[in-house]
């Protein structure tokens, strides 16, 4: 293959990635591709190829991308100061078995852009001037290897140099310390977890002001946080947990206007929680588990609305669980255990319809378990041992498709334990130690007979009116006694790892997605989108994923892409799915993102078990409208990923990641890929969740269409067309119901118009949704 007179060398894969599982190129590199001189591009990634690199080609004169990364090459790279790669531009060695010195004369090469050597053995002391070359220098990614900076002064100030650069991690190599010069970087993401860095974090550090990300995951970094972290106002991602940091939770946090993700996971860290953590608008993660904060939980953390997860675990906060907590809408993960909350549990916490854990074992609480908690659909992990817990568990519980993990032990419960759902799979570990509970034998306790219920009534009358007496008592003591043995007991902790990498950015390589895929199979492929192919895959550890591997058909757009990634992971959309990383080389780009097998709206819509209520359905036409939105409009531009998606990508052949239905007119005619496409879709869909027919449904023939069916039920007939779920609501408010459902099916029609211009836009959609749910919400508190 010829490109600009050079030579040009691909693996056989790179037009068709399945041919990289059957026939990967092995042996070694033949030392004759270093006589190529006119040679431009080396690209021999993803393959199992052995041995050392030629040292002939560390010597090649137009060389510009020399790509070996993901083979098994190993032995020291050839060192000779004779050698020079004056065009190099990129040079990925990363996932290999190369050992030995980093040779000084790569840092000749006075064009690199990219530098990736990760995932080797490298050893030995990074040369302290090495950067000075390297102008254009973007990513510097050396991370696990076992490299050692023995100066960070020097170093560090030699990086600032480099003025592109974006993306600099250092993982797992040997840094004694941050220094001052750190503050004149211009890197967007820094990382470098475990790397053995002691001494202060310097005031400079709040000079980077275009800092994204910045991770000092376990570390030995001491000392407090520095005031000066406020000038961080783009940063998304701070990670400083499991580090020695002492001090308190400073004020300027609430400062940052971009915080995301805030991981503090630190064993000394003391005071109070300030309540301006209120305007902390942007957060979605807050982990500051296993320290030993000691004041009231303030009660602005539950107007942070959009938060996803919060870890208080392991402190030692006091007071209750007000009502207000039920305000954290888009909660995925709560974790209060390890404290000293005293109250009951409020009911308003079982609209949080998105939590999948919870966790507040280990505390005071007290009162029963709502019998609401089997509305919480999403929960997966339900700790509430070591409490004091009275009451029954409910037996509403049963319903909760997705829950795995529960804990009830060490608690005064009694009762029936349920046994249906998924309490058949639960086992005596759940469940020990309470105060009389029974129910199936392999609970480990005595069945319920008729006299256990009796016994268990009698008892009942005992624990509400003398019991509490007694208890009282109890407690004055035992509270004096736990006073005194809390103070002499240290704060040991092990969740730290555990709970602050669920999430902080994974490394996937794409060994492990061409395994997680079976080698990108046809029968893992989902659907064919705007940007590139879907596959739903399977990582060794069983978390699901869906691949998106992004078609790159000019490899301008390819330049910035880790960077666009990196941006992505940390910009979080509660409506967007998750991206847990992306992987990436030279000709392979995709983006892995949470597979969201649980909870589709079709099982929900479709199965006779599960019925949606009105308000349920338009909040999720609402969560779906939003992140549409959020993906057409502005927001995602910063970034630059919106080039990924827009209408410039319409030369995509769409052959159905929405199927057939759903997809606009033009489609056919035109096969465009395109915002206005999205907004028809998404109209058909908002036809079909209230009216559960499918617009595949056999009724509809011929002319008859969804869409004609709804236009003619307009006004006067919409009861015979909604879902007859719907309809069975009685008296005054089935009037309300079909006047919202007749402005939802206008509006469903105008998202539907034939020609792409008519439609409306989705921020005008929001709008109306909101306005009706308004309405709803209005009528129901009357
Ligand atoms: C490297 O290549 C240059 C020409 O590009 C040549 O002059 C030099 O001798 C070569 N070095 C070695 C050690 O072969
Ligand atoms: C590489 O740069 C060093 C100085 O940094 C110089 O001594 C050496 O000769 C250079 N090597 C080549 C091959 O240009
Ligand atoms: C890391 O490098 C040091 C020398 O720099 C060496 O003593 C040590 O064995 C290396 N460790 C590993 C795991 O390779
Ligand atoms: C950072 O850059 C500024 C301006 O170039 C310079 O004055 C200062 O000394 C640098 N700081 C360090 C610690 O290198
Ligand atoms: C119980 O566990 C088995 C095997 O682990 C699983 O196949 C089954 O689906 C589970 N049942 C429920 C109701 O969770
Ligand atoms: C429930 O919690 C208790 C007390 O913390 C613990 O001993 C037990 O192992 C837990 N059970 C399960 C199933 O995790």
């Amino acid at each position: 293959m010829k490109e600009k007179g050079g030579l040009f060398i691909v693996p056989l894969c790179s037009q068709n990635i399945n041919n990289i599982v059957s026939y990967p190129f092995s042996g070694t590199i033949p030392k004759e591709i270093g006589y190529l001189d006119k040679l431009e591009r080396l690209l021999l990634f993803n393959n199992r190829l052995s041995g050392s690199i030629p040292s002939k080609i560390l010597n090649m004169s137009s060389l510009t991308a020399l790509v070996v990364d993901h083979n098994s090459l190993s032995g020291p790279l050839p060192s000779n100061t004779g050698y020079s790669l004056p065009s190099l531009q990129y040079l990925y060695l990363n996932e290999n078995n190369f050992v030995g010195n980093i040779p000084n004369n790569i840092f000749n090469s006075s064009n690199l852009i990219d530098f990736q050597l990760y995932d080797n053995a490298f050893s030995g002391t990074l040369p302290n001037i090495a950067f000075g070359n390297l102008r254009f220098l973007e990513f510097f990614l050396i991370y696990d290897n076992n490299l050692t900076i023995d100066d960070s002064h020097q170093f560090f100030t030699s990086l600032t140099n480099c003025r592109y650069l974006k993306y600099l991690d250092l993982s797992g190599n040997h840094i004694p310390n941050l220094p001052k010069s750190i503050g004149n970087i211009t890197s967007e993401y820094i990382r470098a977890e475990s790397c053995g860095i002691g001494g202060y974090i310097p005031l400079e550090v709040g000079n980077m002001s275009n800092l994204l990300f910045f991770d000092m995951y376990d570390n030995n970094i001491n000392g407090p946080i520095p005031r000066s972290v406020k000038g961080l106002q783009k940063l998304q991602h701070l990670s400083l947990s499991k580090n020695g940091l002492q001090g308190s939770f400073i004020e300027e946090f609430c400062e940052m206007k971009s915080l995301g993700e805030l991981y503090l996971n630190n064993k000394k860290l003391s005071g109070v929680l300030p309540t301006c953590l209120g305007n902390m608008s942007s957060i979605i993660r807050l982990y500051i588990g296993s320290n030993s904060l000691n004041s009231k939980i303030p009660s602005s953390l539950w107007s942070v609305i959009d938060i996803l997860q919060v870890d208080l675990s392991s402190n030692a906060f006091i007071g209750n669980l007000p009502p207000e907590i039920g305000n954290l809408r888009a909660i995925i993960l709560l974790d209060l255990s390890r404290n000293q909350i005293s109250s009951n549990i409020p009911t308003t916490i079982s609209p949080l319809q998105t939590l999948q854990k919870l966790s507040l074992a280990d505390n005071k609480l007290n009162g029963s378990i709502p019998e609401s908690l089997g509305q919480m659909i999403s929960l997966i992990s339900l700790d509430l041992s070591q409490n004091m817990l009275t009451g029954v568990i409910p037996k509403s519980l049963e319903s909760l498709v997705y829950l795995q993990n529960i804990n009830f032990s060490y608690n005064r419960l009694q009762g029936e334990i349920p046994n249906d759902g998924h309490f058949k799979n639960f086992t005596a570990q759940s469940f020990m130690h309470n105060d009389a509970l029974c129910g199936d034998p392999h609970f480990q306790v005595p069945t319920c007979s008729k006299q256990v219920k009796k016994w268990s009534m009698e008892k009942k009358l005992i624990l509400k009116y003398i019991l509490p007496i007694v208890v009282s008592a109890i407690l004055v003591v035992a509270c004096i006694i736990v006073l005194k043995h809390n103070k002499t007991r240290k704060n040991e902790n092990t969740l730290g790892r555990g709970l602050s990498t669920l999430g902080a950015p994974r490394r996937i390589s794409y060994y492990e997605l061409v395994q997680a895929t079976n080698g990108f199979n046809e029968s893992n492929f989902l659907g064919r989108g705007a940007f590139g192919s879907v596959y739903q895959g399977k990582l060794l550890d069983g978390e699901m994923i869906a691949v998106k591997v992004i078609d790159l058909q000019s490899e301008a757009k390819s330049k910035s892409f880790d960077a666009e990634c990196n941006a992505m992971r940390n910009l979080r959309h509660r409506n967007l799915v998750k991206i847990i990383s992306s992987c990436s080389n030279l000709d392979f780009k995709s983006l892995v993102m949470e597979f969201m097998s649980n909870g589709s709206v079709e099982k929900w819509l479709y199965s006779n078990n599960y019925c949606l209520n009105f308000l349920q359905r338009l909040n999720i036409m609402i969560d779906v409208a939003s992140a549409l939105e959020y993906l057409h409009h502005a927001h995602v531009s910063d970034f630059g990923i919106a080039k990924l998606m827009d209408e410039g990508q319409s030369q995509t052949h769409t052959q159905t990641l929405a199927t057939i239905g759903y997809l606009a007119p033009e489609y056919g005619s035109r096969g465009i890929v395109s915002v206005k496409g999205d907004v028809y879709s998404y109209g058909i869909m908002l036809m079909e969740i209230f009216t559960k027919r499918k617009p595949i449904d056999d009724m509809f023939v011929a002319e008859l269409s969804l869409k004609t069916w709804i236009s003619r039920s307009l006004p006067n007939s919409i009861m015979e067309v909604m879902d007859s779920n719907l309809v069975q609501i009685t008296g005054d408010e089935i009037d309300d119901i079909l006047t919202h459902m007749s402005s939802i099916f206008s509006l469903a029609l105008s998202c539907c118009e034939d020609s792409p211009e008519a439609r409306i836009n989705m921020a005008e959609v929001i709008a109306s949704l909101i306005k009706i749910k308004t309405l709803v919400v209005g009528a129901n508190a009357v």
